[in-house]
This record gives structure tokens, C-alpha cells and sequence, in this order.
């Protein structure tokens, strides 16, 4: 266990949720991966943004929207920033990294995709990363193909070279797996897929609030993660492209303030990223996530990856300590993600069972149905932890599952 001089008590007097208790008992929240939960910088944010500073952006002359306005587009800014990448116009909101996906694969769908030409994701995707493409295929005719995942919970990665084709018109893959925990050789993967002209599409929802990110050093083409899981508000996502990409992509919706100039003969729209944020957007969301990424920056990320680092070494020596226990997926490079099943039992009685001790965590499919069942599973549990959990919290799941495997003989 690496030495860290993080310290998740200091930190966990931010968040006013882990300082409740669930049926009695203190919470123990390990379900992180679904939803993470909210300093109240953030909270406060949102509130101080409803209070005194509501207006509408982008359309008034008025002081409350000339000032609105500026913070959203100050946000963007940031964003790009935090992604390690300079240009705003770069940074488009959306409701969350579904909504992002959803936005590039009807874009490919409209513009791209024709009769014969493949998209490539892998086995291990979650719903949102299939689901929109599947979609675009039917459009189009073109031909999902899917990567296939290797035993200990990786990417086949001998096999990728053979499915990148002349008619892969793009790789869409995720980072880092919400059922696994498997950090996948983004990078490299990128790499071969440039090196043949596709694009890339990289799902980062669960890398975020892990790491830091390099959009400059990954070179992906198009980026995506939700607020939410960035211990920012729901509701709230981003879809980070190319300028030459974003310039290349339809409008995704029509509406107000994404347009330059509407006529009944037809409409022009506005450069990116304003062509894609049609309607009133979610500004209590951007706000809240500005707040969210102001206060990741304040603290020692390093620290934190560390700290998440140990609970993840932890947990899993506490896990494979049950007996009739195993994890599910267990490739080196990992996550603090755990999915683990024991032999004779429901994943949700563990689920159910865990909470009558104050522990949350997700028992399901995890919006992954198509990797659990090419590993002859219909649900897992799963625990998931972020920098605010501690060594402690991981004892006593440990020890709940001891007694859980007692009560049940
Ligand atoms: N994708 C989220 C999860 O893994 C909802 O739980």
C-alpha cells in the first residue's frame, strides 16, 4: 500500500450526505460509480445561482444576464481547461455523456455513416455507448462490430488491429469500465486507430472523477462525461470535440439561440459549440459543475488517485477473503470499481443485505447487459469508491459480507 498524506476525514466535512445515517446505522456510500456525491460548494453554488442570480444567458441586455452569461461561458472555459485543452468553442453542454454520445452517433448517422461501413465499439461497453450506435446503424445500414474482452476483464487488444478496416468510419470505446474497473490503453488504442484515419470517441464518465485528464496528450476525437459522476449536479454533461469535427457534425436539436438567422425559406446556425445548445440550457448545471471542477482543483488529485488506489488494494484483499466470493474483472490496471459475485446468492439479497447495515452499494446489470452476458452473468454487485471513502468503510464491508455469508450458512 503506496503512502499517502491525503486525508479523506478532512475532505469528507464537505459532504453534508456522508455525515447522515441510513436506518440507524452511519452510511457507508460505495456506489460512486452510479453517482457521486456533492461538496457543498456545489450545492451552495446552485442555491446562491437560484437566489440572486437567475436570469435568462445569451439573450438579455439586462445586468443579470450580462453577468450569467459570462459565468457560463467562464465554465466552458474551465472545462476545456480541466480536459487539458485550450479552445472553449471546443466544449459543447449537454445532459450528461448519454446525451453526448447520442449527439455524435445521430451526427454520424446524417453525415458519415453509409451502406457497408462499420463502427467499432467493445464487448465491454455500457448501454449508452451501444445503444446510440445501434441506432445510427439501423439509419444507415452500416455494421456494428464489437471488440471482444478477454477473461480477466481487458481488451483483446491483438485482436483490435484486425477489427480496425477501411470501413471502420469510427471507434467509439470506454476509458475505464463501470462494471470492471478495467482502464483501458486508451492512448495506444487512439494511436492505431489514427493511424488508419478513424476517428475516436472516448467515453470518460468514469475516468474524470478518478484522474485527470489530457485531451492534448490522449488526442481522442471526441470526449465525453456527465456532471453527475464528477461530483457535480445531474442532468448536466459534456461533449468535448475537435473544432474540425464539431465544424463537420449537424445541429443535434433545433431551437432558440442555436441558430444565426431563421427565415421560413430556412436557417443558418451558429459556429460551434452554440449550434449544438438549442432552448434554454441547463445553467444551474453548468454552474454547479464550474463549482464542482473549482473544488476538485483545490484539493491534491495526486493524493486523492493514490488514496483511491489503496481502498481499491483493500477491498480487494477484503473480498477475496469471503469465502465462495470472486471478483469480476481482474486486469491490472483497474479503477476502485469491484464487482464480485458469491456462489449460491442473489445480487440483490447481498445488496439488500449490505444496507441493513448502512452500506449502498449497486447490484445489477449496470447498464452493461451485453458483457455480463457473454460472461454467462445476468447481474453482479458492485462497490465503488471515491476519494472521500476510507480504509475503515472497506473493513466494514469486509466484515458485513463475513457476516452475511454466516447468517446465509
Ligand atoms: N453508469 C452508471 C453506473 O454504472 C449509472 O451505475
Amino acid at each position: 500500500m503506496e503512502h499517502t498524506k491525503f486525508d479523506p476525514n478532512r475532505i469528507r466535512a464537505d459532504f453534508p450526505i456522508l455525515h447522515r445515517e441510513v436506518g440507524g446505522r452511519p452510511l457507508i456510500y460505495l456506489d460512486n460509480a452510479a453517482t457521486a456525491q456533492k461538496p457543498k460548494e456545489v450545492i451552495d453554488a446552485i442555491n446562491q445561482y437560484y437566489a440572486y442570480e437567475n436570469a435568462n444567458i445569451h439573450r438579455g441586455v439586462h445586468y443579470l444576464s450580462e453577468q450569467l452569461t459570462e459565468d457560463y461561458e467562464q465554465v466552458r472555459a474551465h472545462v476545456a481547461k480541466f480536459l487539458g485543452s485550450e479552445d472553449p468553442a471546443e466544449v459543447v453542454f449537454t445532459r450528461g455523456a448519454t446525451e453526448s454520445i447520442n449527439l455524435v452517433a445521430e451526427g454520424f448517422a446524417k453525415s458519415i455513416l453509409k451502406d457497408g461501413d462499420e463502427i467499432l465499439i467493445t464487448q465491454m461497453e455500457h448501454h449508452a455507448n451501444i445503444v446510440p450506435w445501434q441506432m445510427a446503424a439501423e439509419q444507415t445500414g452500416a455494421k456494428l462490430k464489437i471488440l471482444p474482452v478477454l477473461p480477466d476483464g481487458s481488451l483483446d487488444m491483438e485482436a483490435l488491429p484486425d477489427f480496425l478496416t477501411e470501413r471502420t468510419r469510427i471507434l467509439a470505446f470506454v476509458h475505464t469500465s463501470n462494471t470492471l474497473g478495467t482502464i483501458n490503453p486508451a492512448k495506444e488504442m487512439i494511436a492505431m486507430a489514427h493511424a488508419k484515419n478513424i476517428p475516436v470517441l472516448l467515453d470518460g464518465a468514469q475516468l474524470v472523477p478518478h484522474a485527470p485528464v489530457d485531451l492534448i496528450d490522449l488526442d481522442c476525437d471526441f470526449f465525453v462525461f456527465s456532471g453527475h459522476k464528477l461530483f457535480g449536479p445531474t442532468g448536466i454533461g459534456v461533449l468535448w470535440g475537435k473544432r474540425e469535427w464539431l465544424e463537420r457534425l449537424p445541429p443535434y436539436q433545433g431551437g432558440g439561440d442555436m441558430i444565426e438567422v431563421v427565415d421560413f425559406e430556412g436557417t443558418t446556425f451558429k459556429e460551434p459549440p452554440g449550434k449544438f445548445e438549442a432552448g434554454t440550457p441547463h445553467i444551474a448545471g453548468v454552474i454547479g459543475l464550474g463549482a464542482a471542477i473549482d473544488y476538485l482543483e483545490t484539493m491534491d488529485r495526486a493524493g486523492a488517485l493514490v488514496h483511491e488506489q489503496n481502498l481499491l488494494e483493500a477491498a480487494t484483499a477484503a473480498l477475496e477473503a469471503v469465502p465462495d466470493l470472486s471478483i469480476f474483472g481482474t486486469a491490472t490496471q483497474k479503477a476502485s470499481v469491484l464487482s464480485f459475485l458469491i456462489e449460491g446468492m442473489h445480487p440483490h439479497d447481498i445488496g439488500t443485505f449490505l444496507n441493513a447495515d448502512g452500506i449502498a452499494i449497486r447490484t445489477g446489470h449496470h447498464c452493461t447487459q451485453p458483457l455480463l452476458k457473454a460472461f454467462g452473468h445476468a447481474a453482479t454487485a458492485r462497490a465503488s469508491f471515491a476519494f472521500y471513502n476510507t480504509i475503515e468503510e472497506v473493513e466494514h464491508l469486509g466484515i458485513a459480507l463475513h457476516k452475511m455469508r454466516r447468517f446465509f450458512g
